[in-house]
């Protein structure tokens, strides 16, 4: 892999780490981050790894008017013998640029990103927690900068990487989770920017998340803009459902996010000779199979969780519960050895884990 040529300005002071042992999600950030400027007409310029600090951008920047900004979530863990793994960490770069593709924002050079990325986590390294269910959380993410207030692409940009130290993403960490079958909004329609990971679709996602949570649900299943009843995503991950012995996912229809872990998940699942289908579900489909008892398990898959079960739905006034609200065989297994690759304690037949 070609490295890419960078400035190194490092930090003078040292941050003061966060107990390793009880992380929350996103809340703590490492000493370094990297920048990386584009201009159009000059291209990508300025390569630096700099200290975590505020950035300062123009008030008419595009990205605060019209959302141009795509980001990615990937993950670093560090093994028992010291090694540091990512986990599919081409498959980020190559849906970045899909996703810059859709918000008119310049490609950005796949090969040089990872080594940056590299290089910073090589910097970070102490920073990579090693208890159970935690890693080193990596946000790469790209921002309009031009000022601007005329609705166009803007001229230039900015690609950043940041680093945080986490733990579960839902507080409920692998155990099953409440979920609210959402009737009233939608969170992206196919021809929109669903399957892009941009900015907006999670702004147009928080409402129903809110009132989701007010009513004691910790997050809410999507379903199709268009006809309310195909099912799409779960909160902010892709969703899976056992069904009489066979799981099932929405298939991607433009608006679903075309997740890693789900990828993944579907790659896993065949691997293990588990019948796994890619195919259209709708939540009619879901309530009849509950009644006729053969609603054995439902999971979200992304990132941030990796898998996280669903124990029930609510679906107008019905509630149902999956497995007695316990993790399933499937999701188990499912889980199991995904995090045991990522960490580098199981076999990675598929070559995922990638070092640093
Ligand atoms: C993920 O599941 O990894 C997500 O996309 C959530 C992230 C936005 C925190």
């Amino acid at each position: 892999m070609k490295e890419l040529k960078l400035e190194v300005i490092l930090s003078t002071e040292k941050k003061q780490k966060p107990s390793f042992d009880h992380l929350e999600f996103g809340k703590y950030f490492t000493d370094h981050m990297f920048i990386w400027n584009y201009t159009e007409g000059k291209g990508w310029h300025d390569p630096r790894i700099v200290p975590y600090q505020p950035i300062t951008l123009d008030p008419a920047a595009t990205v605060f008017h019209y959302g141009q900004t795509v980001f990615e979530g990937l993950k670093a863990y560090m093994t028992k013998d010291e090694q540091i793994l990512l986990f599919r960490p081409d498959e980020n770069f190559k849906r970045f640029n899909r996703s810059n593709d859709r918000l008119v924002m310049p490609e950005l050079d796949e090969e040089g990103a990872l080594s940056a990325l590299k290089q910073l986590i090589q910097i970070e390294r102490d920073w990579i927690p090693t208890a159970e269910g935690t890693s080193l959380y990596i946000r790469p993410f790209m921002i309009a900068t031009e000022a601007f207030l005329g609705v166009h692409p803007a001229k230039t940009y900015q690609f950043m990487i940041i680093l945080s130290p986490v733990g579960a993403y839902y507080k409920e960490g692998i155990n099953p989770v409440k979920i609210a079958v959402e009737s009233e909004y939608v969170r992206a329609v196919a021809g929109g920017t669903g399957n892009a990971k941009t900015a907006g679709n999670y702004a147009a996602s928080l409402k129903a998340g809110e009132i989701a949570s007010e009513n004691g649900y910790s997050q809410v299943l999507w379903l199709d803009g268009k006809e309310n009843q195909y099912i799409e995503e779960v909160g902010s991950m892709n969703v899976f459902f056992k069904i009489n012995g066979e799981v099932i996912t929405p298939a991607l229809n433009g608006s679903i996010l075309e997740g890693i872990t789900r990828k993944s998940v579907i790659e896993l699942l065949n691997y293990m000779n588990i019948p796994i289908v890619e195919r259209k579900i709708s939540i009619h489909e879901i309530q009849q199979a509950y009644q006729d008892g053969v609603l054995e398990e439902a999971f979200g898959s992304g990132t941030a969780a990796v898998i996280s079960p669903i124990g029930e739905l609510l679906w107008k006034n019905e509630k149902m519960v999956i497995n007695n609200g316990e993790i399933g065989s499937v999701s188990k297994q499912v889980y199991d050895t995904l995090t045991g690759i990522q960490n580098g304690i199981k076999e990675d037949p598929f070559g995922w884990a990638v070092r640093v």
